[in-house]
């Protein structure tokens, strides 16, 4: 008899106690929005904010109502013009082109390497022949690029560095957060992300003005003085009247949830990192499957887990899937050509018109299989995962 896996891979930790009763307390107020304070209150959002950017390390913060909207946001804030081109790694998650599509800009779709990197030839060559003035970088599935080559290239074409640290908050690389690279950089808190309030979002940067435009267009109509990691007023006075509102605001009931996380995040992405090694040991092991080696300056939160089985064709990774599944391992595969729950390939966002072949990017997806890894499971559930993949991998490699 096969062994059976019978945790669910969409469950998160409970809310703990002291932050429900934080919680209670705002909705017994009823002041549940940002600007709705009496006296000298300082909304929990406006808290938020102060102890993010403490803690990123950052100068500003704005806490707004998703990751996706940061993006957008953030584009916006740093100068992109309607049909401007943004570079962007072809490994990434729908909400991004959403985001620059939305910001309306136009992306231009760089390769991967087999270490689901950005491809900094293929970048240097597409920032050359683009002449893009931003490029937004996810560090996709909390993977990072050799920055030192990305910030090189950037400053070397007068490109502004967006990141997208979706799945890398608490990430470093030589020993820099992720997230302070670049001229700006959202962050997630939507469930399956390192905080989580269901959903949200965090913008951090360093640029006084940038910050003062994203605060005007998350909303603030003229209360943007209340903000908790904003930039002077006299930052405002420049931009106040001359940028549009795109109503986004984080509420205090979220941002509540999020600070009560925030304490426990170190301690976190150790026991995350304690999950992802229990996984890697058992994967490594298979000689049917590749576990690319992370960066040594590399400090990630293996919040996920990646890995390519050495098979060939669509039709032996269906079956991995199928077989996986009924052995409780939801496994996502980032090689179908039709996108499935979260999960979709580059070409599939039509919408954006002419999509260009990138057969690097093409074939190191057509082998990228992806697990999520909840801090509900154990490392011994984590052992046992993998060795239901490895098992299963194994009886399709024949
Ligand atoms: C890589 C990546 N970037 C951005 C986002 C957007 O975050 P949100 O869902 O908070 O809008 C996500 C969400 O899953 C993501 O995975």
């Amino acid at each position: 008899m096969k062994t059976v896996f019978d945790k669910p891979f969409t469950q998160q930790e409970p809310i703990d106690e002291a932050t429900i009763a934080r919680v209670s307390g705002i909705l017994r107020s009823g002041r549940l929005h940002r600007y709705n304070t009496i006296e000298d209150e300082i909304a929990e959002a406006a808290l938020l904010e102060k102890d993010y950017a403490d803690w990123q390390g950052s100068k500003y913060c704005l806490a707004c109502s998703s990751g996706g909207y940061a993006l957008h946001v953030a584009l916006r804030a740093a100068g992109l013009q309607p049909g401007d081109k943004v570079l962007a790694n072809a490994y990434t998650l729908a909400p991004v082109p959403g985001a620059i599509h939305n910001a309306g800009g136009v992306p231009v779709f760089v390769e991967i390497d087999g270490n689901w990197h950005i491809d900094t030839n293929d970048l240097r060559a597409k920032a050359e022949a683009s002449g893009a003035r931003f490029l937004m970088l996810s560090h996709m599935r909390g993977h990072i690029a050799d920055m030192d080559a990305v910030c090189a290239i950037c400053e070397e074409f007068g490109i502004s560095l967006i990141e997208d640290c979706a799945h890398t908050m608490g990430a470093k690389w030589k020993g820099n957060r992720s997230g302070n690279f670049g001229r700006v950089a959202a962050f997630s808190a939507q469930t399956y992300k390192h905080i989580n309030s269901g959903e949200g979002g965090l913008l951090t940067t360093d640029d006084p003005e940038l910050a003062a435009r994203a605060i005007m267009m998350s909303g603030s109509y003229m209360l943007y003085q209340s903000h908790g990691a904003a930039p002077a007023a006299d930052v405002f006075a420049g931009v106040r009247l001359e940028t549009p509102n795109f109503s986004g605001r984080m509420d205090n009931v979220r941002a509540a949830i999020l600070r009560g996380q925030m304490a426990g995040l170190e301690e976190n992405v150790r026991r995350w990192n304690l999950r992802y090694q229990a996984l890697e040991r058992v994967v490594r092991k298979s000689p049917d499957i590749d576990v690319p080696r992370r960066a040594q300056h590399e400090e990630f939160v293996g919040s996920s887990f990646q890995f390519r089985p050495r098979l060939a064709g669509s039709e032996p990774f269906e079956d991995l899937m199928q077989n996986c599944a009924s052995r409780g391992v939801d496994i996502k595969w980032f090689g179908a050509d039709q996108p499935r729950a979260f999960t979709s390939r580059y070409d599939s966002w039509r919408y954006l018109g002419d999509l260009p072949t990138l057969p690097n990017t093409l074939e190191i997806l057509a082998t990228t299989c992806d697990i999520r890894v909840p801090l509900t499971f154990s490392e011994k559930d984590c052992e046992m995962v993998a060795t239901i993949i490895v098992e299963e991998v194994a009886g399709l490699s024949g």
